[in-house]
């Protein structure tokens, strides 16, 4: 057998393996792009790191993502920060200015639009002060503490290329949709985790998205869902 072939072979069957154990982003990543090579090395040093709730692919597809949209005007934000895994993924794939938002003290109250057995108000908690030290060797960072929306005043006026949704729940979903939809640039994205798999961020954004010209993308091989703001006429 030709060595391409065989080294296509073993490709696969590690694919293969690796997709079962839900780990896998090479079969995503052409491994010869150096930008791709990177981009897996800091998703697996990330998780290495700290505590990020997101599937290695998950991660992957935000870190590409990112790097598609920094040609698009616009700032960068994240709502549900957690302990900043995601966070420090996306200030690496991007130099644009970051905002994050995030209690610091946890999830905020469910309403029976969730899986309330699933979640716990506070669960999720992580300190600001524990992020801002974790990400301290980055500038152009803006932590906002405390419930999103209250919280937005700072960025009402800013335009948006990229937004990452990790807040897990209904209520704080719909409130994100409602405040960044009208402020993304045409051609930025949404994106948010979970959108397969918690009922509450389905139904916000199916909501959300019933009377919109855009539609939900649900890449495979993830929980995520994704949203290009088409032109605003
Ligand atoms: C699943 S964690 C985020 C995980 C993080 N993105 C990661 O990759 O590790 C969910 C976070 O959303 C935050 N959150 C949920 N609703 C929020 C809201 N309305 N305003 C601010 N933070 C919120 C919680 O405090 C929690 O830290």
């Amino acid at each position: 057998m030709k060595l391409s072939k065989l080294k296509n072979l073993i490709g696969r069957r590690l694919n293969q393996h690796y997709t079962k154990k839900g780990r896998m982003v090479a079969i995503f990543a052409d491994l010869k792009d150096s930008e791709d090579a990177k981009g897996l090395r800091l998703v697996q040093e990330i998780k290495g790191e700290t505590d990020m709730l997101l599937k290695h692919q998950e991660a992957f597809l935000i870190y590409k993502t990112v790097k598609k949209t920094e040609k698009i005007a616009g700032d960068i934000a994240e709502v549900g920060v957690y302990k900043g895994g995601s966070a420090k993924l996306i200030r690496e794939a991007t130099s644009k200015t970051l905002h994050l938002f995030d209690t610091f003290e946890g999830l905020p109250e469910t309403t029976s639009k969730d899986n309330q057995q699933k979640f716990k108000q506070g669960e999720l908690a992580a300190s600001l002060e524990g992020v801002q030290d974790y990400l301290k060797g980055y500038s152009d960072v803006y932590f906002y503490k405390g419930l999103f929306p209250e919280t937005s005043g700072p960025v009402e006026n800013k335009k948006f290329s990229f937004v990452h949704l990790d807040v897990d729940l209904y209520k704080s979903t719909l409130d994100c949709l409602d405040f960044f939809y009208p402020r993304m640039t045409t051609g930025g994205v949404i994106m948010s985790h979970n959108y397969r798999d918690l009922v509450g961020v389905r139904k916000a954004f199916d909501e959300f998205f019933k009377d919109k010209p855009e539609i939900i993308i649900e890449p495979s091989g993830t929980s995520q869902a994704l949203v290009v703001k088409t032109a605003v006429l």
